[in-house]
């Protein structure tokens, strides 16, 4: 509380009042002016300034008491206004953030609603698909077979022309000659020789396509499906293995493969579903690694918990990137190559085995993973 008088040298009553309004304190200052004057005039001026009230000298000291005391029954009111105002203020923040949550869940619930959907058609897509891939890769098979066998009886036909030919023209008839001619010219027409080492080589492509084709249909059929297989105690560090030799074919000419598997618990779950988890987790350490590289397996028991590590020194994520990974559908592969569905399938199946899974990753250096499972 602020008692002044009005007259005063340098600022007077008034400016004071005008610079402590001004001020936007945040707690109340009461103002109570002292004066002799007591025109009407003067009074309006008194409250305009902002003062709350003011006395007129002389005045008896009781008077001043009783003012004082009304001073302090408003200052109480106005820091409990304050007070309130603050509440308020706190409250609807409160109410912003919770809209805000409540409009998150929304979009997420849509999302999820979409993903479902385009789940289940590509489920249907992957399942039309598996059939003709299947017979399409098995009848590749058989055509490189037959075609070893063509290139061997082929051999024997070459040679025989040559030992005609050899053999000197006195001995041969015409139609003979006429025979060994028009091989000749064909060879040379078809490029026989390009031609059957090419042969083997596209059939070699179409059948790493085939196989592509094959996984970007087994990745969508396990993201629609949770799959047939049964819950069991589970040896982590055999599956790492096993899942090594399936991927082997990937990786081999990208890294070179350490293990550093230590004494670890078993842990409860899913076999098929953990090693699909290391088998995306290897593709893409395999895939981030340009021309040759390292890609390192350390198994940890830490606590009741089994810690599996998945290092590789590939391209790396950039930081922008790393909270998406784990998004159905985030790929950064060329189309065809990339589904974006692999970290999700992972991220899905460790969270249904209560565990976790982490990234960490510097571009350019590489990436770790990082998987927590509790232990039995
Ligand atoms: N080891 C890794 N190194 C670099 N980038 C990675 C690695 N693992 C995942 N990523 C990034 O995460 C994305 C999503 O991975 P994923 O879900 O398996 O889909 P996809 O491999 O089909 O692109 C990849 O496109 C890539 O950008
Ligand atoms: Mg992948």
């Amino acid at each position: 509380m602020i008692i002044s008088d009005w007259m005063m040298p340098e600022m007077d009553g008034i400016e004071l009042c005008r610079k402590i309004r001004a001020s936007g304190k945040k707690t109340y200052s009461y103002i109570m002016l002292l004066t002799a004057k007591d025109k009407t005039s003067d009074l309006v001026e008194v409250f305009e300034a902002g003062a709350d009230d003011y006395i007129i000298k002389p005045f008896k000291p009781d008077e001043l008491r009783s003012r004082i005391n009304t001073g302090e029954r408003i200052v109480k009111l106005e820091s409990e206004h304050h007070e309130l105002q603050q509440k308020l203020i706190r409250n609807n923040k409160k109410l912003d953030q919770a809209l805000e949550n409540l409009k998150a869940t929304q979009s997420q619930i849509l999302q999820s609603e979409k993903m479902a959907s385009i789940g289940q058609l590509s489920a249907g897509v992957a399942h039309e698909i598996n059939n003709p891939i299947g017979f399409i890769g098995s009848n590749l098979d058989a055509l490189s077979d037959y075609m070893k066998d063509l290139d061997t009886l082929m051999g024997h036909h070459r040679k025989l022309s040559r030992v005609l030919e050899k053999s000197g023209p006195e001995n041969l008839s015409d139609e003979v000659k006429n025979q060994i001619k028009t091989i000749t010219e064909c060879e040379k027409d078809i490029e026989i020789d390009y031609l059957m080492e090419d042969i083997p080589e596209l059939l070699n492509d179409c059948k790493d396509g085939t196989k592509r084709v094959g996984r970007i249909v087994g990745d969508l059929k396990s993201f629609a499906h949770p799959g047939n297989d049964k819950q069991m105690l589970f040896d982590i560090n055999k599956g790492l293995e096993s899942t090594l030799n399936v991927v082997n074919n990937e990786i081999k000419y990208k890294a070179t493969v350490t293990r550093d598997l230590g004494e670890i618990p078993l842990v409860e779950g899913f076999p098929q579903k953990l090693n699909q988890v290391f088998m995306n987790i290897l593709v893409n350490a395999a895939q981030a690694i340009e021309e040759k590289g390292e890609i390192k397996i350390q198994t940890r028991k830490e606590g009741k918990d089994v810690k599996i590590f998945i290092s590789d020194t590939g391209c790396g994520i950039k930081k922008e990137n790393l909270s998406k990974i784990f998004d159905p559908f985030f790929t950064t592969k060329e189309i065809g190559k990339g589904t974006g569905l692999g970290m999700n399938i992972a991220y899905n199946i460790i969270k249904d085995h209560k565990g976790k899974i982490d990234v960490k990753s510097v571009p350019g250096k590489g990436t770790t993973f990082e998987i927590t499972l509790p232990g039995k």
